[in-house]
């Protein structure tokens, strides 16, 4: 068994990406009642929505989930990290920004972390703070973005050689393939986030989904660029014709609201969608379970057969 199933008491190696305000109780329970982890993305949900969703998420499973506090895109980031300790939360994952303030706290309370990297520097900053699990995201994954934009197949295993903590690999991951590739780069398991998006589980809106089953190669785009973000989204009217001029601007325009009317409402002449790169890759609704019992079949017969050729 991995170190990551041991850690997290979960049977695949599979998590949720944290996924901001469309977030929602149904998706996360079916990715821990299937084995992963489960992951309320909190995005800028006040601390009593956050509370409510765990609740109607714990009528759903017995199994352990997690809280996702993206640190910078929150303005409760302090609120949230006592709600998770009030709410004895297994696990909580720290994404966009500065987790270290946090660690002892939630190390004390006895909940495991798992913090988002994007480069070696932060992934060795990150496990001498005392973070217990990485997720190691590259460019290629959906929504915001480190402005470094390495890629994941570099990133994982420079990575992997700078720190003992496990390693999960994020950024253009959905099938078995993504998941054998991750474990020969040196993770222990992955974090999905858009390959989630497009499951009978996920409420999001059913142009979303068409959305991704319909993608090619080239239908995801990183906009901000040009004022200093990188966040990777689907083609679509509105992100076409966004011309911020400031980032502040670009910021407004993206706000979550924006990705409730394109994710949500299913606009996107009035709003956007998140998705990363493996948006191509995508071309059916499964559930939760039959794609991760595709996804760990299908890596475990790659990796078989190429012991076999090998040999
Ligand atoms: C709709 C959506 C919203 C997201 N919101 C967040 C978020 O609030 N916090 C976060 O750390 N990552 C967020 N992400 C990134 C995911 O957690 C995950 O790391 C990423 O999607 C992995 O790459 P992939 O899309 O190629 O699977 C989001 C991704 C999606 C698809």
């Amino acid at each position: 068994m991995s170190r990551i199933c041991t850690k997290l008491q979960i049977d695949v190696p599979i998590i949720q990406g944290g996924m901001g305000n469309i977030s929602h109780a149904e998706l996360t329970a079916a990715v821990s009642n299937a084995g992963g982890l489960g992951t309320i993305g909190c995005g800028t949900m006040t601390p009593v929505e956050v509370k409510q969703l765990i609740k109607e998420t714990r009528r759903l499973t017995s199994r352990p989930f997690a809280l996702n506090i993206a640190i910078r895109v929150s303005p409760y980031t302090e609120d949230l990290i006592t709600l998770a300790i009030e709410e004895k939360m297994p696990v909580v994952s720290l994404s966009a920004g500065n987790p270290a303030p946090f660690l002892s706290k939630l190390r004390q309370a006895g909940i495991q972390t798992i913090g988002v990297v994007a480069s070696v520097k932060q992934a060795v900053k990150a496990e001498q703070a005392g973070m217990d699990i990485l997720v190691a995201e590259g460019v290629e994954a959906a929504g915001i973005n480190s402005p470094l934009e390495l890629t994941t197949m570099t990133l994982i295993p420079q990575i992997t050689d700078h720190v003992t903590i496990p390693v999960l690999a994020a950024g253009g991951i959905g099938d078995g393939r993504g998941l054998a590739a991750a474990w020969m780069l040196g993770a222990e398991g992955v974090q999905l986030g858009t390959r989630l998006i497009a499951t009978q589980e996920s409420r999001v809106h059913e142009h979303y989904k068409r959305h991704l089953v319909q993608a090619d190669d080239l239908e995801t785009r990183i906009i901000g660029r040009e004022v200093g973000q990188v966040r990777r989204v689907l083609n679509g009217a509105y992100v076409e014709g966004l011309r911020p001029a400031s980032l502040a601007e670009f910021q407004e325009k993206t706000n979550e609201s924006f990705h409730i009317k394109g994710a949500l409402e299913g606009d996107e002449t009035a709003g956007y969608v998140n998705a990363g790169l493996v948006a191509g890759l995508i071309d059916d609704v499964p559930t939760v379970a039959e794609l991760f019992n595709r996804m760990m079949d299908d890596a475990f017969g790659r990796i078989e057969r190429m012991y076999r050729t090998l040999q």
